[in-house]
């Protein structure tokens, strides 16, 4: 008999469902006889000792669910140490209510900060496995997050709709794309949907060189063009503030976002009527892609496995096409970022897209 805790944390994505029928599947399947612990909205379900039953029957048909039947919360790592309002020990909590309900391990699912909190709990005695999710695709240790390729599909159809209606207009148009610090998701939907500019976190822009861009386009005959903008994207002159600059001058907040002042930028330096549309939150939402049901059901499987084998303390992640194990202790804290002299950087570029640089 194993009693499993199971909680997903952080912002949703697609196919967590699909990773948690993976991992219950493999564990029915082996006729090991297990008991289920779903914490509720992340590691606030642990530390409350919120949360609900579940059997083999609660994760059919929900392969292709977005979101997470579980809900979820973020729970930042940086106060996971402080006392909640009414002084409780959360780190003292969570061990707690796993000792309590004799759990043998906890399932986690989650992205960089959720990570943190997992290996914390790894490092004060508890038995963890984990499964990478985020779109931003950022987690140290994996080539690939699941979440992340759905929500390239959403984003590059976001942009492919601009496309007609920016041809039409002969306008600037451009498509702010989640990520967080990351370019990942930025850099392969404006692959996909053919942008012509694309600013990432990793590679700060000029924005002289972002104008000299569409003006080459112009000087060509093409009406339109489209720039990608990651929402960490980060101008030349930003990236060389210190931190402390750099925050002081977002505290103002003249714009939304970074999308509207190169928007801005362009507009009062060239007289070109330029638009924005940001997708947010539609990039996390909905059904997942094939690519993502697979994956995270192989990932799933894997977890699975781990802990028929009694093996923890390890994220199951993926490694030049295989599922992998990977030490939770070296994944955590660890950011995975595009480097600006990749080959897929230098090949984007190759194809003439411009990174403002
Ligand atoms: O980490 C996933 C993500 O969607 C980021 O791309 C984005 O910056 C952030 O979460 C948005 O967070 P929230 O859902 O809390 O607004």
């Amino acid at each position: 008999m194993k009693r499993i805790g199971m909680l997903t944390s952080g912002g949703d994505c697609q196919a967590l469902n699909a990773a948690m029928r993976g991992v219950v599947k493999t564990l029915d399947h082996s006729k090991e006889e297990v008991e289920i612990y779903g914490f509720l909205d992340g590691y606030k379900g642990l530390i409350y000792g919120k949360f609900v039953m579940l059997t083999g029957k609660d994760f059919s048909g929900i392969l292709t669910k977005g979101g997470t039947i579980l809900g979820t919360s973020r729970t930042p790592f940086k106060t996971i140490q402080d006392p909640d309002a009414n002084g409780l020990d959360k780190v003292a909590a969570m061990k707690q209510n796993y000792h309590k309900l004799q759990l043998d391990c906890l399932v986690i699912l989650g992205g960089n900060g959720t990570h943190k909190t997992a290996n914390l709990l790894r490092e004060e005695g508890l038995n963890v496995v984990t499964l990478p999710k985020t779109i931003d695709n950022d987690l140290w240790g994996t080539d690939m997050t699941f979440g992340f390729q759905s929500a390239v599909d959403i984003a590059t159809g976001a942009i492919d709709c601009i496309h007609t209606t920016a041809a039409s207009h002969g306008r600037v148009f451009i498509v702010e794309v989640m990520g967080h610090k990351v370019g990942w998701l930025t850099l392969n939907a404006g692959m996909a949907s053919g942008a012509d500019i694309i600013l990432l976190p990793e590679i700060p822009y000029d924005i002289d060189k972002v104008i000299a861009k569409i003006e080459e386009r112009d000087k060509a005959g093409s009406r339109f063009t489209i720039i990608a903008v990651a929402e960490g994207a980060i101008s030349k002159e930003d990236a060389a503030l210190s931190k402390k600059e750099y925050k002081k001058k977002l505290e103002k907040k003249v714009y939304p976002s970074v999308s509207y002042e190169v928007a801005a930028a362009i507009q009062e330096k060239t007289g070109r009527e330029v638009r924005v549309t940001v997708p947010g939150h539609m990039q996390r939402g909905g059904s997942p892609c094939p690519y993502d049901r697979v994956f995270a059901s192989r990932l799933g499987a894997e977890a699975g496995k781990l802990i028929l084998e009694e093996k923890y303390g390890f994220m199951v992640g993926l490694k030049n096409q295989e599922i992998v194990r990977v030490p939770l202790a070296d994944v955590a804290g660890k950011l995975k970022m595009v480097e600006p002299d990749s080959t897929i950087v230098k090949e984007a570029k190759l194809l003439g897209i411009s990174f403002g640089d």
